[in-house]
């Protein structure tokens, strides 16, 4: 969780007394510009002339680093290139990429251009979710890492102390989450997942109810039971409501939860399997984000599942050919164990839509298709209703989380017909993995309550380098556009 302080403030860019002060600069009419205007005219001078010295140039994305020889009261100054009309997103991604290369510094300002209150938040939440790095399981090397800064600043006077509370409320859920998504999967069983669980969401008006494994199998939740028996570390399923009075709406959230996906006996490659201990990311998002909507007071009901297995290929894991009775009856013939995760979510689905919830979100690292066909910074959002999936999507736009919709058609249903069961869980093999995936989710979700299903396989877990707020490892996709569904509804 981040121990990063942030605050507003409005003051002249040469006030703060910080170690490192970073600013947006650019390029205008073939010259590097400062953009923002609150330096006097002859400080504007001084520090444009030493990044010219050393090369600076303003491009879009350019790093710079000068000492501010008492230009400013920062020890030193960082420069980030940046096109004068930059989006939101990119300011925000900006500012990560400009607080991640600070790590080892402490107390950081950061004024990118004249920003009003869009600018100011978007600066804020891209440099708080930058300040992360895990490091729990480290021993020998842990002195030499370098940590996040301690305290930013965010200099713009059209910002207040609610918004930086509210972001830092946001970011926080965000770290819970990627914590729990880099988490090795030897540490993170499903009951050890459900305790890290209740203790984040200890101190908010939610309360938890668990299944464990003799209450999964005396219920009937025959898809849960099915993935998790090949382990010796037992499934769960774990439900957080937060029902604040006078709420008008209900939103049930539904989290992928497969603390480890080997693939089961339909055994995965060895290669970056170590890397499906994030296959659990659907799940931290849907706890980090009611711990966040809570604690930002929104005022809708919110039902959090997170449905969770370690799919293991132990003893008496569920095989090929093995036909599971989902939660509610209805049968599917597994023919492929490592297409786990909708076996867990089809009981989740059927559980959940009991209460007749207005909405329902389900988050996913579902399918190695939507990986190989959006890549690893879009996620795909599917549903059962256009509207609502649409409304998902323009929440995401909001927050810059990049989602894009996939089309489910009629057609593609019979590809997971069985011979044996109602359904097959999974298609011929002949394209449209992702799409079938959320075709067999649909088959349990009455038509009735608009459904929305992101595929997150890419976007949750960064297996390439760090890039603007986003380090290597776990990610927190998805958390941000949760809480922006959820305040959209509440005032629906
Ligand atoms: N957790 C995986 C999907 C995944 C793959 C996420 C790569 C992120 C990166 C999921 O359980 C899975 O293995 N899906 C199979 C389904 C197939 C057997 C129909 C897949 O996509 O290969
Ligand atoms: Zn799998
Ligand atoms: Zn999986």
């Amino acid at each position: 969780m981040t121990k990063t302080t942030l605050r507003f403030m409005d003051s002249k860019l040469s006030a703060g007394a910080t170690d490192v002060l970073v600013i947006g600069v650019t390029q205008q009419n073939g010259k590097l510009a400062i953009l923002a205007s609150s330096f006097t005219p002859a400080q504007d001078k001084k520090i444009s002339d030493a990044l010219l010295a050393v090369g600076a140039t303003g491009k879009p994305g350019e790093l710079t680093r000068i000492p501010s020889n008492g230009l400013v009261k920062s020890e030193s100054i960082l420069a980030v290139g940046l096109k004068e009309d930059a989006n939101t997103e990119t300011i925000r991604q900006s500012a990560g990429t400009a607080i991640r290369t600070l790590a080892g510094t402490k107390k950081v300002s950061i004024q990118l251009r004249d920003m009003n209150s869009q600018d100011a938040a978007a600066t804020a939440e891209g440099a708080l979710i930058a300040a992360y790095g895990f490091h729990s399981f480290r021993y020998s090397s842990l002195a030499e890492q370098k940590l996040p800064p301690t305290a930013i600043s965010v200099l713009s006077k059209h910002a207040t102390r609610t918004m930086a509370s509210e972001i830092s409320t946001v970011v926080g859920a965000i770290h819970f989450a990627r914590d729990l998504g880099n988490t090795p999967p030897g540490h993170l069983p499903p009951a050890e997942f459900v305790n890290q669980a209740k203790k984040a969401i200890a101190s908010a008006p939610i309360t938890a109810t668990v299944w464990d494994e003799k209450k999964l199998v005396s219920e009937k939740f025959g898809g849960i039971i099915g993935v998790g028996q090949g382990s010796s570390r037992p499934p769960r399923l774990l439900k957080l409501e937060y029902k604040p009075r006078g709420a008008k709406k209900h939103l049930a959230l539904i989290g992928k939860g497969i603390t480890f996906d080997t693939g089961g006996i339909s055994l995965k490659p060895g290669l970056n399997m170590h890397d499906m201990k994030f296959d659990m990311s659907g799940a931290g998002a849907v706890v980090a984000a009611i711990k966040a909507i809570a604690e930002l007071k929104l005022n809708v009901r919110v039902t959090a599942w997170a449905a969770l297995a370690e799919n293991m290929p132990g003893g008496n894991a569920t095989r090929p050919g093995d036909v599971l009775r989902i939660y509610g009856g209805k049968t599917v013939e597994v023919l492929n164990t490592d297409a786990e995760g909708r076996l867990v979510l089809a009981d989740t689905l059927v559980k959940a839509s009991e209460e007749k919830p207005d909405y329902i979100v389900d988050l996913a690292t579902l399918t190695g298709a939507q990986v190989m066909g959006m890549g690893l910074r879009t996620a795909g959002i599917m549903g059962n209703n256009d509207e609502f999936r649409s409304f998902v999507h323009h929440s995401a736009e909001a927050t810059g989380e990049d989602m894009w919709p996939m089309p489910l058609p009629e057609f593609l249903r019979a590809e997971i017909n069985s011979p044996v069961a109602d359904l097959a869980n999974i298609g011929s093999g002949k394209g449209a993995g992702m799409q079938l995936a959320a075709v067999f989710l649909r088959e349990f979700v009455p038509a009735e309550i608009p459904w929305a299903h992101l595929d997150i396989a890419g976007p949750a877990y960064n297996q390439g380098s760090a890039y603007g707020y986003n380090v290597v490892g776990s990610t927190g996709f998805g958390i941000r556009t949760l809480v922006e569904v959820a305040k959209r509804v509440s005032v629906s």
